[in-house]
């Protein structure tokens, strides 16, 4: 996929919506140049020389089914320092598309792409989006889906991991907390194009690194291992992406065996007194939000580069829907 722009205006009058481009649904569809085009495009927004004004006056529908802060507010931003307007129903469970009403994702889809330029969607069920795009004239972003998948996210990880790192090439990366969640699988898929030296995992012992993560890294012939103390990423890794414990709000029920403890284990969890006992100079990032996972003491070391990756966030959202209003 290239940066190019169809022209201003160039709304759909009769589109079949399979033959829409543009969709951003999984991180395994983003390739190396893709990620390498996003992050120049995300450089040139955050320096001020990016394409402001090319989706002026377009409109992105937000429709987030499930709770968001950063996802939500981020894309928000983006839109609006695009020149876009981001509209939305603010309460989804006040849509028709409630379990009263019954309206299903396809018609919501059809009915939001008829209406706008882009829909950004965060939903509890997996391949929610995939269902969205497959009736939308319109591109669709996976802003979340479940357990499933997050790309939008792992771009943002990736850009934050690389502006610390200088490169990932050649780096030794962790992944820290609830191997499961979907931050981390989107990440490992953009990870096999960056070529690090290794993933080391690092989940509490009663959680199992999924096997299609396992898949993905022998397929691709990336050295990963597990490791069963947080001290051991801290001294022999270049940087941790951590990732949240708590899967109470991705539609699992509080007793499933999907969902983790709320506490994390002493053992996996990153303070200042470990930080500056084993004088480590690993790198923190979360896609956040933390729970007890990384420490607030944390916040203001050097290796705290969880807040900048949130402020990084803002210019990958708006290279991500830059390229995907492109596309209509
Ligand atoms: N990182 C992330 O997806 O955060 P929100 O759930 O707040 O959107």
């Amino acid at each position: 996929m290239a940066f190019m722009y169809s022209g201003a205006g160039a709304h759909r009058t009769r589109q079949d919506s399979r033959n829409v481009s543009g969709h951003m649904l999984s991180a395994a569809t983003i390739d190396g140049e893709d990620i390498d085009r996003y992050c120049e495009m995300a450089e040139a927004f955050e320096t001020g020389v990016g394409p402001i004004g090319r989706a002026a006056g377009r409109a992105v529908a937000l429709l987030f089914f499930q709770p968001s802060t950063r996802t939500r507010v981020g894309f928000q931003v983006a839109t609006v320092a695009l020149g876009s307007h981001a509209i939305g129903i603010e309460d989804m469970t006040a849509s028709r598309s409630n379990k009263r009403s019954g309206e299903t994702l396809e018609d919501c889809a059809a009915v939001f792409s008829n209406l706008c330029d882009a829909i950004v969607v965060r939903h509890f069920e997996n391949g929610a989006a995939a269902r969205m795009a497959a009736k939308s004239r319109v591109p669709v972003i996976n802003a979340g889906d479940g357990w499933n998948e997050h790309p939008s996210q792992a771009l943002i990880d990736i850009f934050a991991l690389r502006r610390g790192l200088g490169r990932i090439r050649g780096r030794s990366i962790a992944i820290g907390g609830d191997p499961r969640g979907r931050t981390v699988r989107s990440l490992v898929q953009l990870l096999r194009h960056e070529h690090p030296t290794e993933i080391v995992f690092c989940p509490p012992s009663h959680i199992p690194v999924p096997e299609d993560l396992i898949e993905t890294f022998t397929r691709h012939q990336i050295r990963f291992r597990q490791i069963s103390d947080v001290n051991d990423a801290l001294t022999g890794c270049d940087a941790i992406m951590m990732a949240p414990y708590d899967m109470s709000d991705i539609g699992e029920a509080p007793n499933s065996d999907y969902v983790s403890p709320r506490r994390t284990p002493d053992s996996h969890v990153i303070t200042q007194e470990k930080i500056d006992r084993l004088s480590s100079s690993a790198l923190l990032y979360h896609p956040l939000p933390r729970q007890d996972e990384i420490d607030p003491s944390c916040d203001d070391l050097d290796n705290a580069r969880y807040f900048e990756q949130v402020r990084l966030s803002k210019f990958m959202r708006m290279a991500i829907l830059d390229r995907a209003l492109s596309a209509v």
